[in-house]
């Protein structure tokens, strides 16, 4: 019977062919995720500064040929797990709030989350962040968040790069963030792995500490305008670079 050996060979013989032109398609729940997060926000042009801004958010759709997330713009999937692993919305011209329940803490895999130079309208940093466990390098800067860093930002220990800095007023450059009760020691202390840490314009009250001095995974803290008051350890500038100035 030639038939069955036929139809054996087209399922065994063309699906590999097949499989290997269709582009991998992102997690159903991830892409769900992306386009609820997209839809929670509006885009503005005014929202960000830099002059290579544009929507990149836009180009999200859930169309025929274009449903797979992993093309959009600014996100980047694991070549192996096809999971969302980097997502890069620095101005994007996004506009509005961001939801302390927001779908973009279903991300989990991330590994990179950039939001700086957006307007997110005084949206107090979601404790939730604290579920993207996985995330390495945080950008949130110059994205009008404001309020206190939340204390569940600890727990994000394979931080490799944290970037808080100039979320300012719009309009009066009033500091918006601060770390409250949270001190710099131990923050410094809960990201084992940190080598670049920018606070510029994040209102801070503790002490400048000397555990900075024995911490060598940082090469770059910068505080400029923190309203610090104490200088540095001596030994710590040795060890790092440190931009510095109140
Ligand atoms: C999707 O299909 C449309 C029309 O068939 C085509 O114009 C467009 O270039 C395709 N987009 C991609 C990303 O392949
Ligand atoms: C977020 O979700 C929690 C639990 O599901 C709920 O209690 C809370 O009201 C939600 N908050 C907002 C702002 O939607
Ligand atoms: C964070 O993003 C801003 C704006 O795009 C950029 O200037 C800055 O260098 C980034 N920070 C880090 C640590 O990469």
């Amino acid at each position: 019977m030639k038939l069955p050996f036929n139809l054996f060979c087209l399922v065994l013989c063309l699906a590999p062919i097949y499989s290997s032109f269709v582009a991998p398609l992102c997690h159903e729940n991830e892409r769900a995720a992306l386009l609820q997060f997209k839809l929670s926000l509006s885009t503005n042009q005014f929202a960000s500064t830099d002059s290579f801004a544009y929507p990149k958010t836009e180009t999200w759709k859930l169309a025929g040929n274009e449903s797979d997330c992993c093309s959009w713009d600014g996100i980047e999937c694991s070549e192996q797990s096809h999971h969302v692993i980097s997502l890069d919305l620095s101005s994007s011209y996004l506009y509005g709030l961001i939801n302390p329940n927001s779908t973009l803490f279903e991300l989990v895999h991330l590994q990179r989350l950039n939001l700086a130079d957006n307007d997110f309208r005084y949206s107090l940093i979601p404790s939730k962040i604290n579920h993207l466990h996985n995330l390495q390098y945080l950008n949130l800067s110059r994205s009008v968040f404001s309020g206190q860093v939340p204390t569940k930002i600890s727990q994000l220990s394979n931080l490799i790069s944290l970037d808080l800095s100039y979320n300012v007023d719009p309009s009066s450059g009033e500091k918006l963030l601060n770390l409250g009760s949270l001190s710099l020691k131990f923050l410094v202390q809960s990201f084992p792995n940190l080598k670049v840490f920018n606070l510029d314009q994040v209102s801070i009250s503790s002490r400048v500490p000397k555990v900075l001095a024995k911490f060598t995974s940082l090469r770059l803290i910068s505080l400029h305008d923190c309203g610090l008051h104490n200088a540095f350890p001596k030994a710590s500038k040795e060890r790092f670079q440190i931009h510095w100035a109140s």
